[in-house]
């Protein structure tokens, strides 16, 4: 998978993949994360990549232009499978969305900044718009992060432990069961003995038991689906 993030802050978005699992996931060259700053494909002469409303209100609004040179480039080069703008209205992140996603070969993921882009780039050029929650970041840059470390652990050869993704909570719209590790036995707080008894199809069918109960008691609405 390639991905090409579009961004006027890329020093922002950089330290995520520097290391742990998406580092790896680099270094092993099953996924290439590229960093395109605005300001390098902008032909003002301040390097501005953004301007004041048409129509007046506060906030200053991305250009065009900046955002049509950097993506054409890129068309130009190879195909996309989406063109991403992280955005506070696009539809909610989930893991259903990054299980998508996981499967494409080339994305790129634009972040919106100050009061956002021109519509005429969503109009335009965006396939896909995400956010990652109801609330309102300072720009798409800690979202797009969030974005691309839930799709890329879930490339296989990623995550060392082939079937770990898919245990993960919200898989199977299930939260994940509690999980234990030595002492046994911790200022006398004691690890379910169900763990102990060797019955692996018993062991299984506690923790599908405890990730509907933990489901049912956190997030019921999943379980609706
Ligand atoms: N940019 C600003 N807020 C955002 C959000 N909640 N999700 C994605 N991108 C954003």
């Amino acid at each position: 998978m390639r991905i090409d993030i579009i961004t006027a802050l890329p020093d922002l978005l950089k330290s995520p993949f520097q290391d742990s699992i998406l580092h790896r996931a680099i270094e092993a060259n099953i996924v290439e994360v590229y960093f395109h700053n605005l300001r390098d494909y902008t032909s003002d002469r301040y390097k501005n990549i953004d301007d004041y409303q048409f129509g007046g209100g506060s906030g200053m609004v991305m250009l065009i232009e900046p955002i049509d040179k950097c993506i054409s480039k890129l068309k130009k080069e190879r195909s996309y499978d989406e063109v991403i703008y992280m955005t506070p209205d696009g539809e909610t992140l989930n893991q259903g969305i990054a299980n998508q996603l996981s499967l494409k070969k080339n994305l790129i993921i634009l972040c919106g900044h100050y009061k956002g882009v021109d519509q005429r780039v969503r109009d335009h050029f965006v396939t896909r718009e995400i956010s990652i929650g109801d609330y309102v970041l300072s720009g798409g840059e800690l979202g797009a992060a969030v974005l691309c470390d839930a799709v890329i652990r879930l490339i296989p050869g990623v995550l060392g432990n082939e079937t770990s993704a898919l245990t993960d909570s919200f898989q199977d719209n299930l939260l994940a069961p509690p999980i234990y590790t030595r002492p046994r036995d911790y200022k006398g707080w004691k690890v379910p003995e169900i763990l102990f008894s060797g019955n692996f199809p018993e062991i299984e069918k506690w923790r599908e038991d405890q990730a509907y109960l933990r489901t049912k008691e956190r997030r019921p609405d999943l379980l609706d689906n």
